[in-house]
């Protein structure tokens, strides 16, 4: 049996931390503090619009969590500072091994999704200029049910869409909420643990598999995966 991968998209594929230095024009050497602020709320906005049924394109959830902790943190942010990190935000570049990696699979015959809150065209646009779109098997937002991970809805819809039999699919995120979220759907799960300051959240479940980088997600093929 073949496994399909779902492969997250940021902070798994792409390297959110690279926003960084487009706030470092902004708030100086508290750009790391703002970056990480501003993760968290970007994703308790999807976590709340999930819970209220009200999903709007995630765009907008990380636009609104920009402004609102420039406003906690007492930061000017006028609107051309805005579009200009919103504009870095939509070209964010892949981890350095992630094209070989995809390569890899490719090469192997083993289908691979790109799967994400953001939209598709914000997903094909990264991927795109990132010269990996073509690698995908296709591109699956939660958009297409309204709403966001880790929301059961979502990993449902991703079988559905890619005709992936439950045993057979297998998320990669660096993102434990993710993980948590698939695995309470049924699937097999692989969390990149890329540094030492990322913790999982300690609710008793484990991933089936954790890897420091995609690279590793070689050292055992697919179907090691769906027999473990
Ligand atoms: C995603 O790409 C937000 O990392 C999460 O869906």
């Amino acid at each position: 049996m073949a496994v399909t991968y779902a492969f997250d998209v940021y902070g798994t594929l792409i390297d959110t931390n690279d926003i960084q230095e487009a706030l470092v024009s902004l708030v100086g050497d508290n750009a790391p503090l703002l970056m990480d602020a501003w993760r968290s709320k970007q994703l308790e906005y999807s976590f709340r619009r999930g819970l209220m049924n009200r999903h709007i394109d995630f765009s907008v959830c990380t636009r609104q969590a920009l402004i609102y902790c420039c406003q906690y943190y007492n930061i000017i942010l006028t609107e051309a500072e805005e579009n200009r990190i919103m504009e870095a935000y939509q070209s964010l570049p892949i981890f350095p091994e992630v094209a070989e990696v995809l390569r890899d699979l490719k090469e192997k015959d083993i289908p691979f999704y790109a799967f994400s809150n953001g939209s598709s065209s914000a997903v094909k646009h990264l991927l795109e200029q990132a010269g990996i779109l073509d690698l995908f098997t296709g591109i699956v937002s939660t958009e297409a049910v309204q709403n966001f991970k880790p929301s059961p809805l979502v990993y449902e819809y991703f079988l559905k869409v890619t005709n992936t039999p439950l045993p057979d699919a297998c998320l990669v995120s660096g993102n434990s909420f993710d993980i948590l979220g698939a695995k309470s759907a049924g699937l097999k799960t692989v969390w990149i643990k890329r540094n030492a300051h990322q913790f999982f959240d300690p609710w008793g479940t484990a991933p089936d598999r954790v890897i420091q980088a995609l690279g590793e997600l070689q050292g055992f093929l697919a179907s090691e995966m769906v027999t473990k």
